[in-house]
C-alpha cells in the first residue's frame, strides 16, 4: 500500500471545514445552524482533541463530532465517506473517540439518532450501545433553523415537511392541549 493510502485519524483542524461539511452532506447529516464555520471553531477549541477526522492521504473519508460536557460523552455527526464504509473506519472513529473520552474521566457515551435514521440503530449496537425510550426535548436560544418546529419535528415521525398550521386555541404560551 502506498504511503499516501493509509488511513490515519486524527483531530479536526480548520483547514477541514469545506471538506468535512461535503462529507456530511453525502451522508445525510443534517448540517444545520450549529455548524457554521464559528460554531464548529467553537466546538473544535472547547474539545480540541474529540473531535475527528479520518484521512486517508488528502481526502478526508470519516468524522466524529464528540463532546465532553463534564459529566457525558457526546457523539455528534459520525460519517463514512460512501466509499469506505463497510470496512471497520465508524468502529474505529468511535472506539478512538471513546478512548480519548476515556482518558478525560468520561464515565458514559451518549447520542441521538433521528428516528427517520433509525436503520442506523445496529451499527452503534455492534458497538456496545443500547437505546433508551427517552423523549429528547430541545429549544432553540438562537439561530434557530429557518422554519423551526413548534412542538415537535415533523421529520422524526417520517412525516414531509410541511409548516405547522398557526395555533388557533388558547392565548399565547397556554398549553395547547396537544
Ligand atoms: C453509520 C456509519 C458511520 C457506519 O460506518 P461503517 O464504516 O460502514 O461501519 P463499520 O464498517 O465500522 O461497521 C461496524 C459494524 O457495524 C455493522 N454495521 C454498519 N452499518 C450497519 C447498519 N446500517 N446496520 C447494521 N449493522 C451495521 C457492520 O457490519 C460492522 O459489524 P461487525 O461488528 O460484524 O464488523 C456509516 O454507515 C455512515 O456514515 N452512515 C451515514 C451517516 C449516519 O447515519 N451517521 C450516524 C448518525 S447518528
Amino acid at each position: 500500500m502506498p504511503p499516501g493510502s493509509v488511513l490515519r485519524i486524527r483531530p479536526y483542524v480548520p483547514e477541514d471545514y469545506r471538506a468535512v461539511v461535503r462529507l456530511w452532506k453525502r451522508s445525510g447529516i443534517e448540517v444545520g445552524p450549529s455548524d457554521v464555520p464559528a460554531e464548529i471553531e467553537r466546538a473544535r477549541r472547547r474539545d480540541p482533541g474529540l473531535f475527528l477526522v479520518a484521512v486517508q492521504g488528502a481526502r478526508r473519508v470519516g468524522v466524529v463530532l464528540g463532546r465532553f460536557d463534564g459529566r457525558r460523552g457526546w457523539i455528534h455527526h459520525l460519517a463514512v465517506d460512501p466509499a469506505h464504509r463497510g470496512r471497520g473506519l465508524g468502529r474505529r472513529l468511535v472506539l478512538e473517540l471513546e478512548r480519548r473520552l476515556a482518558r478525560a474521566g468520561c464515565p458514559k457515551v451518549n447520542l441521538h439518532v433521528l428516528r427517520s435514521n433509525a436503520a442506523v440503530v445496529p451499527f452503534y449496537e455492534r458497538l456496545g450501545y443500547g437505546t433508551r425510550d427517552l423523549l429528547f426535548l430541545d429549544k432553540w436560544l438562537r439561530g434557530a433553523p429557518i422554519r423551526p418546529h413548534r412542538g415537535r419535528y415533523p421529520r422524526d415521525r417520517g412525516e414531509s415537511r410541511t409548516p405547522d398550521r398557526p395555533r388557533t386555541r388558547g392565548p399565547p404560551g397556554r398549553p395547547s392541549g396537544r
